[in-house]
């Protein structure tokens, strides 16, 4: 079930300014329907035009770009205003993003995604890469269609996930484990809180105790220990592993995880890492976003590094840490081995051009030092 993005784009709406419009909008509606009233009792049919010729503030906050124009997002209201004057506004809308730097919340900049496309494959470990604020969160959230593209298409599996059948079809298979997902911990007890997504999925009783069991045993908990008591009395570490669980009790082909080891002590982080690697190994394609390029190095087939919303690189981890120079402009740092690696071959050391972890390294080194002795007492 491969995922797709197809020039992904999206903006997230201004609060503020959506709700003046939509006031104007309503100040507009009622103006035209007085004045419809008093032409039809004044029996002047032709006064009762509507505010067509200001209905183009109505169009969207942002624009698609103009080669994909059915993804202009409808009118709100087809009786007040016509599709090709919302396209036209949106276009119009779209000359505007052009010319001002196009991402984030500024006042005066839009697009959180720009033109995102990649195809995340079966069975991959695919990691998400970028300075905060770069986008990664929005990306994920579009993956089983929490939020929906501005422009473009999120296809999972060939289907569009803007079809909310195809959606609802998909619910359960693609996972996402948020950030700090404890906070979102809510039910009386443990129980209860694993059994809420399969419960929702309709399951029987057996089947969802079946579940609960399971993904509560696939993150190391004790399920007779800890079934009945309150989420709440249990340490930072094991709510993370109960909401993780939650997750997991859908049975997703899916796990997308939004930094799941931020907070926790270095034990438990390896132990999650590890957690994630093994259900990795049993076949789940796993995406994770992560400020650790060590982690990422170590884990994933491919990377993706964001910058304000845009691809800045896609690769395995050796192709991606090559631009240790790009990576450092944008803030990002290479694997410390790596590090050390480039400054010891930068330095003359005769070490081949690879992915380095500790291990390796300390490995390649040996054999570098081992090989100089052996020089030195020939
Ligand atoms: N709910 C929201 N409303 C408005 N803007 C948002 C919202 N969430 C994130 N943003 C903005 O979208 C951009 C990308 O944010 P995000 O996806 O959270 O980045 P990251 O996860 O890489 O830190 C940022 O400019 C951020 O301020
Ligand atoms: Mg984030």
């Amino acid at each position: 079930m491969p995922i797709v993005f197809d020039q992904v784009s999206f903006t997230y709406e201004d609060p503020d300014r959506a709700e003046k419009q939509r006031r104007r909008e309503k100040r507009r509606l009622r103006a035209a329907q007085r004045a419809a009233r008093k032409a039809a009792t004044q029996g002047q049919a032709e006064a009762g035009a509507g505010p067509a010729s200001d209905a183009t503030a109505a169009a969207p906050i942002g624009g698609c770009a103009p080669s994909n124009p059915g993804s202009v997002p409808a009118p709100s209201d087809p009786g007040v205003s016509s599709a090709s004057s919302t396209a036209d506004a949106a276009f119009s809308l779209l000359e505007d993003v052009e010319e001002k730097p196009a991402w984030g919340t500024a006042p005066d900049a839009v697009w959180a995604l720009r033109g995102i496309d990649f195809t995340l494959e079966d069975g991959e470990f695919f990691g998400i890469a970028g300075h905060t604020g770069s986008g990664k969160s929005t990306l994920i959230q579009h993956m089983n269609g929490l939020v929906h593209p501005t422009c473009g298409r999120v296809l999972v599996g060939g289907q569009d996930l803007a079809d909310k059948k195809a959606a609802q079809a998909l619910r359960g298979r693609i996972g996402i484990v948020f950030q700090y997902p404890e906070y979102q911990l809510f039910a009386a007890t443990v129980y209860d809180d694993v059994a809420f997504g399969p419960r929702n999925l309709g399951l029987d009783a057996p089947e969802v105790d079946r579940r609960v069991r399971r993904a509560l045993e696939s993150v190391r908990l004790d399920f007779d220990a800890l079934q009945a008591k309150s989420p709440f009395e249990l340490s930072g570490g094991q709510q993370r592993r109960v909401a993780f669980a939650g997750v997991l009790a859908m049975n997703p082909e899916v796990l997308v995880l939004d930094e799941p080891v931020a907070g926790l002590d270095p034990q438990a982080r390896t132990e999650f890492l590890q957690l994630i690697a093994e259900l990795h190994a049993q076949g789940i394609t796993v995406v994770m976003v992560s400020h650790s390029m060590d982690d990422l190095a170590l884990l994933c087939d491919r990377i993706l590094v964001l910058k304000e919303g845009e691809q800045f690189a896609l690769g395995t981890p050796a192709e991606v840490f090559a631009h240790a120079e790009e990576l450092r402009a944008i803030g990002l740092g290479v694997p410390a081995a790596q590090k050390l690696a480039n400054d010891l071959r930068n330095a003359g050391f005769a070490l081949p051009a690879a992915l380095y972890d500790a291990d390796t390294l300390a490995d390649d080194l040996a054999a570098l030092y081992q090989a100089h002795q052996e020089g030195s007492h020939a």
